[in-house]
């Protein structure tokens, strides 16, 4: 890729003060964008900057992008919420749990929302999204795994859904496709004990696309997006819309939709 293509967007998702808590690094480079979070030292704990210097990624993503690829840096993927939310300091600029507890009304479900919003738009029709998970997948970093189409993983990851040991329920819009990807009692069993997760167990319930040794993670990531931007464009986007339907719809309804969506696509190729 032609070097002038590459970083168009590169830096920081910069939420002013809040960059550092943040810790997101975004690249574009062509029909490729990567997010990286960025405080290994912390083992990318998550805060709600971090949640929304995602949004805002997701807010002003470029058109021409077809796949995001979702990373932390060093050993671990993400060790999940910032453990200092739990103190009575809680993250300097961000609150903490006491001060949510003491806020009025929907105020904190609406920052939840908020924070939701980080997550959602990995969903999109418009583009596949790519975890390449490495080591630690907790809390809210096994859900940002769970917020993308796909799971590549090297076999030292492990999953834990901790929440629930803690006193609290997974809220980052992870429960939905850890149902629909294990099934409800996989999914119980998973949050309800905060056990872990391996790499072999991740591959045989469907949790992980591809389980690679830690040094070919990069390459295996490549390689499936080399594969993910070798069919048509719109053909994509329109399948992806089909497929996300499917269980929502009876077999009458998702063919109705399958044929509308065809006749739309032989048109735009023949019309
Ligand atoms: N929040 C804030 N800081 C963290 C977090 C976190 N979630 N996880 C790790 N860190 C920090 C550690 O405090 C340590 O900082 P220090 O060097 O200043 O002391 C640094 O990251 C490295 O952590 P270690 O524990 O030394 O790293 P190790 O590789 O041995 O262990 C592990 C990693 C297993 C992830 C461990 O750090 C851990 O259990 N973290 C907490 C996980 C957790 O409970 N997350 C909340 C889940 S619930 C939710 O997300 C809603």
């Amino acid at each position: 890729m032609a070097e002038a293509q590459a970083q168009q967007r590169g830096g920081y998702a910069d939420d002013g003060p809040a960059t550092a808590e943040g810790g997101v690094r975004f690249e574009v480079d062509g029909e490729i964008a990567t997010i990286t979070l960025a405080r290994p030292e912390k083992r990318n704990a998550q805060t709600f900057a971090t949640w929304s210097a995602l949004a805002r990624i997701g807010d002003s993503l470029p058109e021409q992008v077809r796949v995001v690829v979702v990373k932390g840096e060093g050993p671990s993927f993400s060790a999940g919420i910032d453990l200092r939310m739990f103190t009575p300091e809680g993250v300097p600029g961000q609150g903490s749990f006491s001060s949510a507890a003491r806020s009025e009304g929907a105020d904190f479900e609406q920052r939840i929302r908020q924070a939701q919003a980080g997550f959602l738009w990995l969903r999109r029709p418009e583009i596949v999204s790519v975890a390449a998970v490495r080591g630690h997948a907790i809390g809210a970093g096994f859900q940002l795994a769970l917020a993308c189409d796909l799971r590549i993983v090297a076999d030292d990851v492990s999953f834990c859904m901790k929440e629930p040991a803690l006193g609290l329920v997974p809220d980052l819009t992870g429960t939905k496709p850890l149902v629909e990807l294990v099934g409800l009692a996989k999914a119980i069993d998973i949050c309800l004990t905060a056990r872990t997760v391996h790499a072999d167990e991740a591959m045989r319930i469907g949790l992980a696309e591809r389980v690679v040794a830690g040094g070919d993670l990069d390459d295996a990531v490549r390689e499936k997006v080399a594969q993910l931007l070798s069919t048509n464009r719109d053909a994509a986007v329109a399948t992806k819309r089909l497929l996300q339907g499917a269980q929502a719809r009876t077999l009458e309804e998702q063919s109705v939709a399958e044929g509308v969506e065809q006749a739309a696509r032989i048109k735009a190729l023949f019309g």
